[in-house]
């Protein structure tokens, strides 16, 4: 018959491989004499061992052992698991290569393949993980006998979840080198239904706003080319059936675990096909592979959901929640942090912030964070990156006092570093010149008045490094804000020879990467906030590394509402970085109200950025009760499931989400509505995710509904007077 382990299964007879997870089915199948790699299905889970009349091969132009007059018909039509570029498929490729003589093409053959319990770490790279007993992996070995280029083609199924990962191992077996061009991580070509394609798109301060749209004929795409994964576009891409909603219909989502440039693209083919590829964006990339090196491409994970965009949602969160981020936090309430960055920028000094933390202590705020302005001659942005040296100016009796002050009100401490970058005003700079990433004879572009350092060089980490962990060992210091705030340009490495100059992008993501890890294995205990101008590098790779992510650097209310929104559609609550701020919103200058910026905020980690000293005694009573609520239900936050109940974004009006519980016994609900309108009846909001036969009662009151009432009836919200308006409703099961 074949072979078969947990959720993988191998027919002999039929050559097909089948990848069943909880709801769904992936099926592969070995196609004619030449071994080709084909796509049978992908979608709801089937019983049936062999569909592989799916691929329609029986049907003219024929497979190249039949009829090889029209290989290019063939090639061109078939589906593909791992196009190849060159050959006859003209559809989007996902390898494709420069050889010695100047060649492009290459075509893969199935050799053999591997099945076994677990996954295997990526050397490197993010990934997410499980246990033998969670996952079981498929390795299939293809080879180009022409160019001697052996192709792992590795998936993942997770036992309990709809989720299969794909990554790629690309290996030189010649003795020439070659040279990539393009290796993507994954492609998918399935029969168009009607789908829609779901993106995000955004902007500085306007992160990850959703986009739904019909997929037309051609590709369309989402990219970045900036060196990290962008504020702009976001490695993420839906395929939807046009009638999905949240609750129902078909979805399929793709996300990359990946933190700088890359390709989401869908292409809707002559035959009314789609072909849905992701991986590193081939502009700008180049890797020489010498014989016997191998390359990996990174993780891409394939969500299917048969109940709706909200389906996928709660799959991304359990899968990244239990089998991507790591370390001692990842199920932990995280301290509720005050900020200092919205409150002084960098007009500040230990009396500051020690006057910050005194009333922020009084409050039941857990913990003080410095931002940037603490190191070099850092009073504005356009000097000292690199100069990681505390300026005993601001802070007399250096960092060890002003951290041992906090600590004695009973506050822990963390700090900002921007540790990618480099301000031609440094020490830095003027010390080392060629540590900035650049083309000799050119002056590099300037952003925020920064250049970037070169990670791809492992003396340029390790001096960075040094700095660092210095500073972490010189105090007691709980948590690091690890900022980013500028794309990479001028790709030019002094390290790198000509030839492997197109590999920096990706040598700096993988430098990255290593220094980073480096940091959390030498300080386990240290809880890590990545950032990049806001919410520019918020992707599953830094997730590997950090259990939460600054959103945006827009805490605007409304704003949020959106930017969280689209946030969420992929990212647990735990990893959303969210704070309350003052007002006029010094993004948009909105006044909302204090309690609304509270619940906004809770959608995610919790904290203040705000001089608190400054604030209404109504509004200090305010953050009290904030930390109470925080304390109440920040357990079912973190880890309830998560549903999208109205979306500003679409109806203009209000928003909806709440949290489950995993036992269905309670539940939270967040609503906001923006505008105040007038002579309107209360609105009535359908939940989701209750148990039907359950009853709930609503905290604060007597009144008990049926889990069935609250969400086909509804439940209703009134009293609600003025602009940007916010509640929070607690439900407890009670029989
Ligand atoms: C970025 C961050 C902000 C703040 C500033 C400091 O913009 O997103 O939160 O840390 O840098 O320069």
């Amino acid at each position: 018959m074949g072979c078969y382990i947990m959720g993988i299964e191998y027919n002999e007879s039929a050559r097909t491989f089948r990848l069943n997870t909880p709801s769904s089915t992936y099926m592969i199948c070995i196609v004619d004499e030449e071994q080709f790699i084909g796509h049978v299905y992908y979608g709801k889970r089937v019983p049936d061992a062999d569909l592989s009349y799916l691929m329609r091969i029986q049907e003219p132009p024929f497979t190249p052992s039949v009829n090889n007059r029209d290989r290019v018909s063939f090639l061109d039509a078939f589906p593909m698991e791992y196009p190849t570029h060159g050959l006859g498929d003209f559809r989007q490729d996902c390898l494709s290569v420069r050889t010695e003589n100047g060649n492009t093409a290459c075509g893969l053959r199935y050799r053999s393949h591997r099945i076994f319990a677990g996954k295997p770490p990526l050397v490197g790279l993010p990934a997410t993980f499980g246990g033998e007993k969670d996952c079981s992996t498929l390795e299939l070995l293809a080879e180009d006998p022409v160019l001697q280029l052996q192709v792992t083609l590795r998936y993942t199924v997770f036992e309990h979840l709809d989720v299969i990962t794909r990554s790629v191992d690309v290996k030189n077996t010649s003795n020439k080198s070659i040279q990539l061009t393009k290796v993507l991580s994954t492609c998918l070509d399935i029969d168009n239904r009607s789908f829609d394609m779901i993106t995000l798109h955004g902007s500085w301060a306007r992160e990850r706003q959703i986009q739904r749209r019909e997929v037309g004929y051609g590709r369309q795409s989402v990219s970045s080319l900036r060196g990290e994964s962008s504020h702009q576009e976001h490695p993420f891409v839906a395929l939807a059936e046009h009638n999905a909603t949240q609750q129902s219909g078909e979805v399929y989502g793709f996300n990359f675990v990946y933190s700088g440039n890359f390709l989401a693209q869908v292409e809707r083919t002559q035959f009314d096909t789609l072909r849905v590829v992701m991986g590193i964006h081939p502009e700008d990339f180049s890797w020489t592979l010498a014989p016997g090196e191998l390359f990996t491409a990174p993780e891409a994970v394939m969500v299917y959901s048969c109940e709706g965009i909200g389906g996928m949602t709660r799959t991304f969160h359990d899968l990244y929640r239990n089998h991507l981020i790591r370390g001692e936090y990842r199920d932990a309430k995280r301290p509720i942090l005050i900020n200092n960055w919205e409150a002084t920028y960098f007009d500040f000094n230990t009396e500051k912030l020690l006057a910050i933390a005194g009333e922020a202590s009084k409050l039941g705020i857990e913990m003080l964070v410095m931002d940037d302005g603490w190191f070099g001659a850092r009073n504005s942005d356009d000097r000292s990156l690199g100069d990681w040296v505390v300026n005993t100016k601001k802070l007399p009796g250096g960092l060890k006092y002003l951290v041992d002050e906090v600590k004695k009100l009973g506050m822990r401490f963390g700090i900002w570093f921007e540790p990618e970058m480099i301000s031609p005003d440094s020490d830095l700079f003027r010390a080392h010149p060629d540590w900035a990433i650049q083309i000799p004879g050119r002056v590099p572009s300037l952003a925020r008045s920064q250049y970037v350092l070169d990670y791809s060089r492992a003396d340029v980490r390790d001096y960075i490094y040094g700095q660092i962990s210095a500073v972490l060992h010189s105090a007691d210091i709980s948590y690091v804000k690890w900022d980013m705030n500028r794309p990479l340009t001028d790709l030019g490495s002094c390290a790198l020879p000509a030839g492997r100059q197109g590999e920096l992008s990706h040598r700096y993501v993988l430098g990255l990467y290593e220094l980073q890890e480096r940091l959390i294995t030498d300080f386990p205990h240290l809880l890590l906030e990545n950032c990049s101008g806001g919410g520019g590098r918020f992707d599953p790779g830094m997730l590997y590394y950090s259990p939460q992510i600054w959103c945006s650097d827009n805490t605007d209310a409304v704003e949020r509402l959106k930017i969280q929104e689209g946030t969420e559609l992929i990212y647990p609550l735990s990893t959303i970085g969210a704070h309350v701020s003052v007002c006029p919103n010094h993004t948009v200058g909105r006044n909302t109200p204090f309690s609304t910026r509270g619940y906004v905020a809770m959608a995610g980690t919790f904290g203040y950025e705000l001089d608190i000293t400054k604030l209404s005694p109504e509004d200090k009573e305010e953050v009290k009760q904030q930390v109470a609520m925080y304390h109440r239900y920040n357990d079912l936050i973190r880890r309830g499931d998560y549903y999208r109940i109205a979306s500003y974004s679409e109806n203009h009006e209000d928003d909806c989400w709440a949290v489950v519980s995993k036992a269905k016994d309670e539940a939270l609900v967040v609503y906001v509505r923006v505008l105040g309108q007038p002579n309107m009846r209360s609105r009535c909001i359908r939940l989701q995710g209750l148990e039907e036969t359950a009853f709930y009662r609503v905290e604060g009151g007597n009144t008990v509904l049926s889990g069935a009432a609250l969400m086909n009836a509804g439940y209703c919200i009134s009293g609600l007077w003025g602009d940007f308006q916010g509640r929070l409703i607690h439900l407890i099961r009670v029989r």
